[in-house]
């Protein structure tokens, strides 16, 4: 088995570049109620994703469906509008075709964004955090299977997936601008079962600020295709405190769309500055 079917990307670029000639400088995936950065694209072409040879399709309510291209504080961008969670069936190599089809098409810089539960005691509901660092608990590698080099190293590094240099400049805008910013480790894992109070409490032993069912697989194939990458988590529901309640996904959304204007203003300025 190869770790990318490049016969497929081949026709899905084709389809897109059929259609567009813009080659994006980055390519941005939007989260769970995060979709709030779309109202400042200034789109000049919107596909949805059941019109784009070899997409999956998005099953998750409060997922757009669709790939945007335009303009974005004056860089050229494709934007992922609803993501692929591994937990609603998709393998490893649907879940990140997308971060390949982007880079194909010229994105250099990955930034991607999530709703997650916080571990930080210092963390409240609508905080926002820098994703610095990650752990994969998914329990597959998006790079199993035969490699061929031409689209990425075999065993490629991670010593920095999230550009540190990215990091600081995120967080001199949230300070410029009065916006609390926390910066952390995200664990990724598969869902789609919300933790437990003593996995909640695992997470955090193991060294996780954070915990969601997304974006490490991305982050690891954007590695793989020499993609800079930068993240971001909004703290939807808290998995530590005495006072834990259930967690529900409405919940999630709601806290996710309350931050999103703030996460789209970090986005926006930061692709402004590079
Ligand atoms: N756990 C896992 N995924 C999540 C959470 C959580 O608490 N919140 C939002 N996505």
């Amino acid at each position: 088995m190869q770790n990318l079917d490049s016969q497929k990307l081949s026709e899905t670029l084709a389809f897109i570049q059929s259609k567009t000639s813009i080659r994006p400088f980055a390519g941005i995936i939007l989260g769970s109620g995060l979709g709030g950065l779309v109202e400042a694209l200034d789109i000049s072409l919107s596909l949805s994703y059941e019109e784009i040879p070899h997409f999956p399709v998005s099953t998750v309510k409060g997922h757009g469906g669709k790939l945007l291209f335009g303009t974005l504080n004056g860089k050229q961008v494709v934007m992922l509008s609803g993501r692929f969670h591994y937990y609603e069936g998709y393998t490893m190599q649907e879940t990140t075709f997308p971060v390949r089809v982007m880079h194909a098409l010229g994105a250099e810089l990955l930034m991607v964004s999530n709703a997650a539960g916080g571990m930080h005691p210092e963390f409240h509901v609508g905080d926002l955090m820098i994703i610095n660092d990650h752990i994969n608990l998914f329990p597959e590698h998006p790079l199993r299977g035969k490699n061929d080099e031409k689209y990425g190293p075999r065993f490629p590094d991670m010593t920095e997936p999230y550009q540190l240099n990215l990091v600081k400049q995120a967080k001199q805008i949230a300070e410029n601008n009065s916006i609390k910013l926390f910066e952390g480790v995200y664990i990724g894992l598969q869902g789609p079962t919300f933790e437990t109070k003593a996995e909640y409490k695992w997470l955090h032993v193991i060294g996780g600020d954070a915990v969601g069912m997304s974006t490490v697989p991305e982050v690891i194939v954007a590695i793989h295709c020499g993609m800079k990458v930068f993240g971001m988590s909004v703290i939807t529901d808290l998995g530590i405190r005495e006072e834990m309640n259930t967690i529900t996904h409405e919940e999630v959304l709601e806290a996710a769309n309350a931050a999103a204007p703030k996460m789209a203003f970090i986005f926006k300025e930061l692709l402004g500055q590079l």
